[in-house]
């Protein structure tokens, strides 16, 4: 299986994955002819999709965590934010079962990597982000040995992070230009409305409580809104604060394309240790597939070819199936271990390498 672009799919393609539209199943994995979804996969915002092709056809994408669970819980976010919005206390104890599927699926398997391409549509953006956020947590914490009641406690305060934006004024938060310094004020009051709404919560820990307030501190005071420096983040905001800019960036929101995996990787190592604990960031850079089984990338020698599958301990180093010559021409397919080639790198990332084609840079496509 791979990932095309949309507008790349062809006759011979056969969807590889289901595409979900608020939760349900809007085509299904097997589906064939599906370039005459095209148009309407596009006004959903769906830009990539996993096929089924001869190329890729022993190629696989490891599970993480399923639909049905990130659909439970979007379901209880999606009712406690009801439950905010007509003045009512939010009920914790509805989030207990799908925060422990959650857990039970990502901690079944120790060497799980995220294989972070967003194929889902664009709906109800922060309840996606808000699992995503609890997805990464969870995985920090494991990598820095939570216990599973911390895990699970840390799980609730990053589901339940972002809850105060309920408060805000739609306009401002789905605004698609840059925002007024009025407009930058009220966005920055929502750490403080969470932790107001979760505040006599029961069922909930202070430490996860204290996450709703804290995410969005820096270690170097440069964050807000209290502008706290790292003596007085504990290691819930501190491993939240990663996870949510982690997935922040590796989504796409109103005012911003979302940015490759190895750009939001080198983000993230640059500020570590300033404004982000450093070992949260190893320790989620060490869950992510930061090249995905499947993707197309641009090697050293201007050969393009396809992620075969992951050297787990070292994410930026990929075995690559390699399909064209450095002038474009098609191949026959060999598989290049840049694990054990180390004259060989990667320079371009799929996303990166679409970026480039559309400013008329003339990368042929896989
Ligand atoms: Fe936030």
């Amino acid at each position: 299986m791979r990932l095309v672009l949309t507008e790349n799919i062809t006759p011979e393609m056969t969807l590889g994955k289901n595409i979900y539209k608020k939760g349900c199943v809007y085509l299904r994995a097997g589906q064939r002819n599906i370039c005459r979804y095209n148009e309407r996969l596009k006004d959903l915002g769906v830009d990539y999709v996993y096929v089924y092709d001869e190329l890729s056809a022993d190629i696989t994408i490891p599970e993480d965590v399923s639909e049905a669970t990130r659909q439970k819980c979007q379901d209880s976010l999606r009712s406690a934010f009801g439950s905010i919005e007509n003045n009512l206390p939010v009920d914790v104890s509805t989030f207990a079962s799908p925060v422990k599927s959650l857990m039970d699926e990502l901690l079944y398997n120790p060497d799980i990597q995220i294989n972070l391409t967003d194929i889902s549509t664009m709906d109800e953006y922060t309840f996606g982000h808000s699992v995503s956020t609890a997805v990464y947590s969870i995985l920090i914490g494991q990598e820095v040995g939570l216990s599973r009641d911390e895990l699970y406690d840390l799980a609730l305060g990053a589901v339940l992070h972002d809850v105060g934006k309920v408060k805000l004024d739609p306009r401002i938060l789905f605004k698609e230009g840059r925002l007024t310094d009025a407009e930058y004020d009220a966005i920055r009051c929502h750490p403080r409305y969470s932790y107001e709404i979760l505040r006599y919560c029961r069922n909930m820990s202070n430490e996860a409580k204290m996450v709703a307030f804290t995410h969005h501190e820096r270690l170097n005071g440069t964050g807000y809104p209290q502008g706290l420096t790292g003596a007085k983040l504990g290691k819930f905001s501190r491993i939240v604060a990663a996870a949510d800019v982690f997935d922040a960036l590796s989504t796409n929101r109103c005012y911003r394309k979302k940015w490759s995996t190895n750009k939001v990787a080198d983000f993230m190592t640059k500020y570590a240790g300033t404004e982000f604990d450093e070992t949260m960031v190893a320790a989620l850079l060490k869950k992510i597939a930061i090249y995905p089984n499947g993707s197309e990338v641009m090697l050293s020698d201007g050969h393009l070819g396809l992620v075969v599958r992951q050297n787990l301990k070292v994410p930026f180093r990929p075995v690559v199936r390699v399909v064209r010559d450095h002038e474009g021409f098609w191949v026959e397919p060999y598989e290049v271990d840049l694990l054990k080639d180390l004259n060989i790198t990667i320079t371009a990332s799929q996303l990166e390498l679409q970026e480039a084609r559309s400013e008329g840079e003339g990368h042929v496509t896989i």
